[in-house]
């Protein structure tokens, strides 16, 4: 299974979750608070990328990568309001230029949950002033940075961010109110639009994508049309609804009443990241008013990678990467998987899941689909959220105490794939044999 030449083949990280030491976003001021983060666990020195990111790249190169998306701090950069410091943008800019050395071409994330302390003071994404301060911060970053970068993903994960923060609550700030949620996802998609504007009148020739994050929500009874209903509902808010304004400019119900046109939306991406973890099935549920009447639940029988606390990773489900974007293929724009991966601190499930969903994400391609890169998440351990350090997504195991790395079998299996620019039989039959038959049936 070959893919086309300059296929990017890359992996994904967060500032927040490698750098370390980002004290003056918001996130740090949470996981200070009892009871927010998995066992107390805390971001620290994450994998202390603010000091050694090229040693880990370095590898990412040798493992025959040649593409490296990773998110810039907006509190480093702006630590006060309207203050701004300009030597994290320097240090981006010699990371950026190394990235060049490596060979890595690098994407870069202007917003990856965390906020400046002093927005979130001011109600953060909840006020309509986030929006244009937003912008600001992006054009001091895209005039300082851009010469070196020609791809940018505006704000990582819209839909997740406003679920998390506002209506579970797992994130900060840990609301439980699903009309604020829609607020501030509201406002998230305009300050795409905005940065979308600013990154194009700095760089005409920048590609811009919106990044959002795909979860498949299947009906549990295929017969029945109350959970077929409730299934197609969820993914129209969750997943369509915010990925598709960003191409014809509509904010649907229940981002407001009319499905109104908003003309800066309209068209306001070069491309369409997307991020594929998993699925769930759905049951139509009456008692469950609050969960859009859906009752959630993983498929009986799925292949699980690490559960995690709230239990809410679920199945290992390939097929849905090629679902996914052929879902999406239609809409006219580049596609680029822009987060794919697995907690598997043992390193048992990942091979065989990164064979099936490279397989998936070739069968896609060969049938049309206009992705033009690849992005594992992650390169390296790192700070997962609320789970803290349990959930291990690293082609790179890491030791937070000791910072030590160690390079896991998925690491050298996307190596060979990377340096290949494909699959071969050899490569599934060291890996996954047991998979072979499935693998190789497209
Ligand atoms: C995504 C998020 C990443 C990472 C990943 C693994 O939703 O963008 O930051 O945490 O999930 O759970």
């Amino acid at each position: 299974m070959c893919f086309p030449p300059g296929f990017l083949w890359g992996t994904a990280t967060s500032a927040h979750q490698v750098e370390g030491g980002n004290e003056q976003n918001q996130w740090w001021a949470w996981e200070q608070q009892p009871g927010r983060i998995w066992k107390g666990d805390r971001s620290g020195l994450a994998c202390d990328w603010w000091r050694r990111a090229e040693d880990d790249l370095a590898l990412a190169a040798e493992m025959g990568q040649n593409s490296h998306r990773f998110s810039i701090e907006w509190s480093r950069i702006e630590p006060q309001k309207g203050c701004f410091d300009d030597r994290p943008l320097e240090r981006y800019r010699r990371l950026i230029t190394r990235m060049h050395e490596l060979g890595l071409e690098p994407m870069v994330t202007l917003h990856h949950f965390t906020n400046p302390q002093w927005l979130e003071d001011q109600g953060g994404w909840l006020n309509p002033e986030a929006v244009e301060r937003f912008a600001r911060f992006v054009e001091r970053a895209v005039t300082a940075l851009g010469d070196g970068v020609r791809l940018w993903c505006t704000i990582n994960e819209p839909a997740v961010y406003a679920l998390l923060g506002f209506i579970e609550g797992d994130f900060p700030p840990g609301l439980h109110s699903p009309l604020q949620a829609l607020r501030v996802l509201r406002h998230l998609l305009l300050a795409h639009a905005e940065a979308y504007r600013v990154v194009h009148r700095l760089q005409p020739d920048a590609q811009v994508g919106t990044v959002n994050h795909i979860h498949l929500f299947d009906p549990a009874r295929a017969s029945s049309p109350l959970d077929r209903w409730v299934a197609s509902a969820l993914d129209g808010i969750f997943n369509a609804g915010p990925l598709r304004a960003a191409v014809d400019g509509r904010l649907r119900f229940p981002l407001t009443w009319s499905n109104r046109r908003v003309a800066a939306l309209v068209n306001s991406c070069d491309f369409i990241g997307i991020n594929y973890y998993t699925r769930e099935m759905v049951a139509f549920d009456l008692r469950r008013p609050a969960d859009l009447f859906g009752r959630r639940f993983y498929a009986p029988g799925a292949e699980h990678a690490d559960i995690s606390r709230r239990d809410d990773f679920g199945d290992i489900y390939p097929e849905g990467l090629y679902r996914c974007l052929r879902a999406y293929a239609g809409l006219g724009k580049p596609l680029y998987v822009t987060e794919n991966g697995w907690p598997d601190a043992a390193d048992v499930h990942r091979p065989r899941a990164l064979l099936s969903h490279i397989t998936q994400l070739w069968r896609a391609m060969a049938e049309g689909a206009p992705v033009r890169g690849y992005y594992h998440w992650s390169l390296i351990d790192n700070f997962e959220w609320a789970e803290g350090w349990s959930q291990r997504f690293g082609l790179i195991a890491m030791d937070p105490v000791t910072q030590a790395r160690r390079l896991r079998r998925s690491a050298e299996l996307y190596a060979a794939i990377a340096h290949g620019n494909g699959i071969t039989k050899e490569l599934v039959e060291q890996y996954a044999p047991e998979a072979m038959a499935r693998i190789f049936e497209y």
